[in-house]
């Protein structure tokens, strides 16, 4: 049945009519425990949704909403292997990657588990070689400098994870990320490492991805204009792919190749081989640690009853504002500095997972799907776009990150820190009337301007310390939260079809531009390729 049909839907939508003038301010007058009945602690993650436009009925008739749209069959189809990404007919099984349980899980009747672990072994023996310089160049150097080639999913997890653990990684290497085609990506990654020294990832599932694929053979130049042996390219290249065929074809041979398989979607792969570079960023252990947080969250999402279950709530809540309060966005503000490519890491897994305007069945929807995410840290954002937050026109829900302990303990710089991420929701949450800005002995004229009308919803989830483990509890629930409004939505949430048109035109632009041909599109692209010519010579 179309959603917005359903007898659930009509029921929050006249709940909506009912409630929408209600505020903040009065839900928590009228509710003195509100700060503690809307929260949830799941695994290490302590949320506060209570700052949100909601009462219980709400949640209620959400997770009504969430039965009749059948979330823990599809959920439970997804954790036991099922095809459930139908346009591409494959399984969808990141959580098998970083299963730590001791059941089978099987695809096509066969279990994935002695591959997963059999590549995770690899990927140890590999990081650990080049951590403790037994790995080394083609001259017999020691390798200082490891470069990963991908771009999407395979680099954005990566970029993210190894920035997020910095604290924990080994200083003497550095982890260096390329995915733009543009070679300025490349030069200035290069510049200042000796090729002698370094090792490249090239990282693509498919292995014929445009962009990783030019990068890669221009760093393979690079290599062999400073070392002139093409059997250099053995020692200073791996691959990281689902396809052993076009790794081959590089010249990378099959034993530096770690493997992943289609079962693994491009934006969940960072607990697969495509965290290979954040393997050797912060070693076996911690990576071992940090599969442990996401199964944390895996086996939470997966047990714990809807009610209770913080990827439902957090994904039905960002339902309720799509669906009726026209949330065309939402901000993820982490209040730590490791954080700062988090938002960014789910632009990709959020809005390639659910900017689809058609259901599985291929029917249009008549409702909002994926909202734009995105998102800086605290308190940078604060002094560059928290301005349009509080004062804006639009409706913008906010999480809130932060961590109960610093990871670098200096004076009082955490306790301000802290003391800015609760300021900020509180202020989003309750503003300030214009009867108290008036109390306060400003200018009349100056009171629509310094007025704050709040009701800005966020939620807060506070977790004892960035380690490995919670980081992993935290993107897995980004990643389950995804996939809850998918399920509710009825899009498929693993298939990426909307990035095809752009690659293939760019595949025939590129001809007409190199082959300098005249170019028979529409008008404005005509006139841009001509004005590019005229600006090259
Ligand atoms: O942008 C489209 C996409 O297919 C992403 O889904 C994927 O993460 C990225 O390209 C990279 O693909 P590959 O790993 O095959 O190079």
């Amino acid at each position: 049945m179309n959603l917005t049909e359903s007898t659930e839907w009509q029921e929050l939508r006249s709940l909506y009519e009912a409630t929408e003038d209600a505020t903040l301010h009065q839900l928590f007058a009228q509710d003195e425990q509100r700060g503690e009945s809307f929260s949830l602690q799941a695994g290490d993650i302590y949320a506060d949704y209570s700052k949100n436009l909601v009462t219980h009925d709400t949640i209620k008739l959400l997770i009504d909403l969430a039965r009749a749209r059948g979330v823990t069959e599809l959920r439970d189809a997804m954790f036991a292997g099922k095809k459930i990404n139908t346009t591409e007919d494959r399984a969808v099984l990141h959580t098998a990657l970083r299963n730590q349980g001791s059941e089978h899980i099987t695809v096509d009747g066969q279990d994935v588990m002695p591959e997963v672990r059999a590549v995770l072994k690899r990927m140890a023996e590999f990081s650990a070689a080049i951590r403790n310089g037994s790995w080394k160049g083609h001259t017999g150097l020691l390798i200082k400098n490891v470069v990963n080639i991908g771009i999407g999913g395979s680099d954005l997890g990566p970029v993210m994870v190894v920035e997020a653990l910095k604290h924990y990684s080994q200083r003497d290497i550095q982890v260096r990320f390329v995915s733009n085609i543009d070679s300025t990506h490349l030069a200035e990654a290069t510049h200042d490492l000796d090729p002698a020294e370094t090792v490249f990832i090239v990282a693509s599932k498919t292995f014929t991805t445009d962009e990783t694929m030019t990068n890669a053979h221009s760093a393979r130049d690079w290599l062999l204009a400073s070392l002139h042996d093409e059997s250099a390219v053995a020692k200073h290249f791996v691959a990281v792919s689902t396809n052993a065929e076009e790794v081959q074809k590089f010249g990378i041979d099959t034993a530096n190749m770690f493997e992943f398989w289609d079962w693994v979607g491009g934006r969940y792969s960072l607990t697969s081989a495509i965290g290979l570079s954040i393997m050797v960023a912060i070693g076996p252990d911690n990576f071992q640690d940090l599969l442990a947080g996401f199964y944390t969250m895996d086996e939470h999402f997966r047990t714990a009853p809807l009610e209770q279950n913080l990827p439902v709530i957090l994904g039905l809540i960002g339902v309720w504002y799509g669906g009726f309060y026209g949330a065309a966005s939402e901000a993820i503000l982490p209040y730590d500095q490791y954080l700062s490519r988090f938002a960014a890491y789910f632009q990709q897994g959020n809005m390639e997972s659910n900017g689809k305007s058609v259901t599985k069945e291929g029917k249009p929807v008549d409702y909002a799907t994926g909202p734009v995410i995105w998102g800086e840290p605290g308190t940078n954002g604060q002094h560059a776009f928290y301005q349009l937050l509080h004062q804006g026109t639009q409706f913008i829900p906010c999480d809130f990150i932060g961590f109960a302990r610093p990871l670098n303990p200096i004076g009082e710089h955490h306790r301000k820190l802290t003391a800015n991420l609760l300021a900020q929701t509180q202020a989003l949450a309750f503003g300030k009337t214009a009867d108290e800005v008036r109390a306060e002995g400003v200018d009349e004229a100056l009171v629509p301007h310094k007025t704050f009308w709040g009701n800005h919803p966020t939620n807060t989830l506070l977790l004892p310390e960035l380690t490995p483990n919670t980081l992993g509890q935290l993107i897995a629930l980004y990643e389950h939260k995804i996939f809850v409004q998918g399920a509710i939505w009825g899009i498929n949430s693993f298939d990426q079809w909307g990035v095809e048109l752009g690659k293939v035109l760019a595949k025939d632009l590129y001809h007409v531009i190199a082959d300098n041909t005249q170019p028979a599109y529409d008008s404005s692209t005509n006139s841009l390729l001509d004005v590019y010519r005229k600006l090259q010579k």
